[in-house]
């Protein structure tokens, strides 16, 4: 789990709960009203996300003369889907857009940075549950993918739930685990000579292992913030107890100014090398001359009607190349088409010739069956002169049916 902080001191501390732990209410909100020694809202979150979001609240906190903005980002949801794979995205997006914003600023002819209300995470406080076990990849992966944007400092959460042994047990194997996968957690700095012994040895700390509570507890004659349980008291700022104390000691009294710096010079200076990179602009030209901000303007704007030129000319043969693959489609529908009409024109032919060829034996037909016709009525007259009136009566009918065929059939031939 994660919670990321900035201090007008502005103040981004960022709360991030480990995705391994599959589980929220890990104990963000009572560590943030301990460790502020105030009650933000309390309201819960709710566990059954889509997806992860983030929750940003700022709040005006003043300690003695210190006015601090700090906002508190939560992240909501972060852990509880079941495909958690993408889970650290919204986060890394939600980081380099306040990076984004600054740089916006920063690149503005008019710039109002003395008073800009800056949103830059400033800590990212990676909240473990008190397994016992190894690290997840997914936590592993996770950090990688934050450690270049934000101060990460380990936390291991809900303390009074694990044994001393284990704890500490525990807390080697969370970094030698680190350390071989090459994860860079926030480390105080120890080349000032004032605070050269406390960050070391505080170092040497982490993860922190916290309590929280805001419950007030009278231990001897005095009102303590504890947890209290049937068989004793654990106090929050007890040293002996947990972490706390020291968590509260680096981070808002000893190293706040440095959390501010390492996120400005480090983390902010690789977001805006990286994006002005990206949009090309260089520190020296090829032969290794510096370059003014003129000439790469120039040489970008060259470089953006190069493409542009180069893209419309694409453009253009695209289309020549089309017109000519339809014009060539058509030519060969046209060229089948016009087969076809062959094809259909010699079948056509083809037909008529046979018909013809039909018809002229049909009329060969006829003729001969005409001149067999005439030929046995010139037989039958001669005959019929030297017969008798019945007979040629009978004769005539037996003669009616073929001189009707012969009709039909010229009929049928038209
Ligand atoms: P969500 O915002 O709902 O995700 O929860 P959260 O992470 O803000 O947890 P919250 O602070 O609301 O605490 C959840 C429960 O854990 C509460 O019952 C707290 O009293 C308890 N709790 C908080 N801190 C500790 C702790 O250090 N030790 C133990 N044992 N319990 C704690
Ligand atoms: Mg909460």
């Amino acid at each position: 789990m994660l919670i990321l902080f900035s201090f007008l001191l502005y103040f981004q501390l960022f709360v991030f709960v480990s995705p391994s732990s599959g589980e929220t209410g890990i104990g963000k909100s009572t560590l943030m009203n301990t460790l502020f020694n105030t009650l933000f809202e309390a309201e819960e979150a709710s566990h059954y996300q889509n997806g992860v979001y983030l929750r940003p609240r700022t709040y005006d906190l003043k300690e003695s003369n210190v006015q601090l903005k700090l906002t508190v980002v939560d992240t909501v949801g972060f852990g509880d889907q079941i495909n958690k794979e993408e889970s650290f995205k919204p986060i890394v997006d939600y980081i380099d857009t306040q990076f984004e914003t600054y740089l916006q600023e920063e690149m503005k002819i008019k710039r109002s940075l003395f008073d800009y209300h800056d949103t830059r995470i400033h800590i990212c406080l990676y909240f473990i549950a008190p397994t016992g076990h190894s690290l997840k990849s997914l936590d592993l992966v996770t950090m990688k993918k934050l450690d270049s944007k934000v101060n990460i400092i380990p936390i291991i959460a809900k303390a009074d739930t694990i044994s001393k042994s284990e704890l500490h047990k525990f807390k080697i194997k969370i970094m030698s685990e680190l350390v071989s996968n090459g994860v860079q957690i926030h480390q105080f700095p120890t080349e000032d000579e004032a605070v050269t012994e406390i960050n070391s040895s505080m170092n040497a700390h982490l993860p922190f292992a916290v309590v929280g509570s805001v419950e007030e507890v009278k231990v001897g004659n005095k009102m303590v913030k504890a947890r209290l349980y049937p068989w004793g008291t654990v106090q929050v700022e007890n040293e002996s107890h947990c972490d706390f104390v020291k968590l509260r000691e680096m981070l808002l009294r000893v190293n706040m100014e440095d959390l501010r710096e390492q996120t400005h010079a480090r983390h902010y200076e690789l977001y805006r090398r990286c994006k002005l990179e990206e949009l090309g602009f260089t520190d020296t030209d090829p032969d290794n001359k510096p370059f003014s901000l003129q000439e790469t303007y120039e040489a970008k704007r060259k470089e953006f009607l190069g493409d542009l030129q180069h893209k419309e000319d694409e453009m253009r043969q695209m289309f020549v190349n089309k017109v000519k693959e339809t014009e060539a489609e058509l030519k060969e529908k046209e060229r089948e088409l016009h087969e076809r009409f062959e094809q259909l024109k010699r079948m056509h032919q083809e037909e008529k010739r046979n018909l013809e060829e039909k018809r002229s034996d049909l009329e060969e037909e006829m003729n001969a069956f005409n001149r067999r016709k005439v030929a046995a009525e010139t037989l039958m007259g001669q005959s019929l002169q030297g017969s008798s009136q019945p007979f040629r009566k009978d004769k005539k009918s037996f003669f009616s049916l073929p001189s009707a065929c012969s009709l039909t059939a010229g009929r049928n031939l038209n």
